[in-house]
């Protein structure tokens, strides 16, 4: 039987987070010795508890610092394609234990200013306490954000749609759009087509008339809760903006990569 209809079958019966949970317990365990030799390797790089990282991205703690420092590298890149960086407000909605926003002071000139937001309280506690030249909020799963209309020029967002319902993808876009400048960039990233080998047979069928495919039956917001966006869905999403770019994600060393969109927001006037 395929894994993904099992897993469906498990999130079905309310069993997924729990069966996510062993499935860290199993990852710790079995990456006692490379999570020692990091700290060995890298002793004064301050880390999140391990579970931060295996919830929002993996247990890996040379990806999630070293190979991260690359991803932010690789944001600004793309961004930079269509902005200057020079005193500019920048956020990280859904910023998690900071893996990549914790490399942009590093990266970027000194006069841009770094905001970081997620719904999950722990995160941002730990971000506050560790991470230095960044303003970290919580949100709520809700919007609003705690940020003034026409604040930001930049607003960047690594995989978090890709764990909303149909009614956030709306919501929150329309709440990032708020608090964007007009003319500001938005960037954020979604599970393509090259997810779609991850859905069922009947999921599949959706995703092909370019409807949004949701993996529910946990709480929205958490690694369990996957969303996956067809193309269509996202050019519907943003169609009273410009977009910059679309990166459809392709598959490295066998692992499916997140497609990336690049918006300009335009602002109508009155
Ligand atoms: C897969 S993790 C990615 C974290 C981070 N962007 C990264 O790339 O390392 C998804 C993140 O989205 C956050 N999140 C989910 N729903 C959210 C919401 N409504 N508002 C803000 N953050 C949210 C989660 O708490 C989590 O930190």
């Amino acid at each position: 039987m395929n894994k993904y209809v099992v897993l469906s079958f498990i999130r079905r019966v309310g069993l997924i987070q729990i069966a996510d949970y062993v499935r860290f317990l199993v990852n710790y365990a079995g990456t006692f010795r490379s999570r020692r030799a990091f700290h060995k390797r890298n002793p004064g790089v301050v880390l999140p508890p391990a579970y931060y990282l295996y919830e929002t991205f993996n247990l890996n703690y040379e990806s999630f610092y070293s190979k991260s420092r690359d991803t932010a590298q690789w944001l600004v890149s793309h961004i930079a394609a269509f902005e200057q960086f020079d005193n500019r407000k920048i956020l990280e909605w859904g910023c998690g234990p900071g893996r990549v926003i914790r490399h942009l002071p590093g990266i970027l000139p000194s006069s841009c200013q770094f905001y970081g937001t997620d719904y999950n309280a722990k995160y941002i506690e730990w971000c506050r306490k560790n991470l230095k030249n960044i303003t970290f909020f919580e949100n709520g799963p809700e919007p609003p954000l705690p940020f003034p209309d026409n604040f930001f020029d930049i607003i960047y967002s690594i995989s978090v749609f890709t764990h909303l319902s149909l009614k956030s993808h709306y919501s929150w876009f329309d709440e990032l759009e708020r608090v964007a400048k007009d003319g500001g960039i938005l960037f954020f990233t979604v599970h393509g087509e090259v997810f779609k080998e991850k859905l069922t047979d009947s999921e599949k069928k959706l995703f092909e008339r370019g409807e949004l495919v949701t993996k529910a039956g946990t709480k929205e917001g958490h690694r369990t809760f996957a969303a996956f966006q067809p193309p269509s869905f996202i050019r519907q999403l943003v169609k009273d903006h410009q977009i910059l770019a679309h990166h459809p994600g392709v598959k490295e060393n066998g692992i499916p990569r997140q497609d990336v969109w690049i918006v300009r927001i335009t602002k109508k006037s009155g």
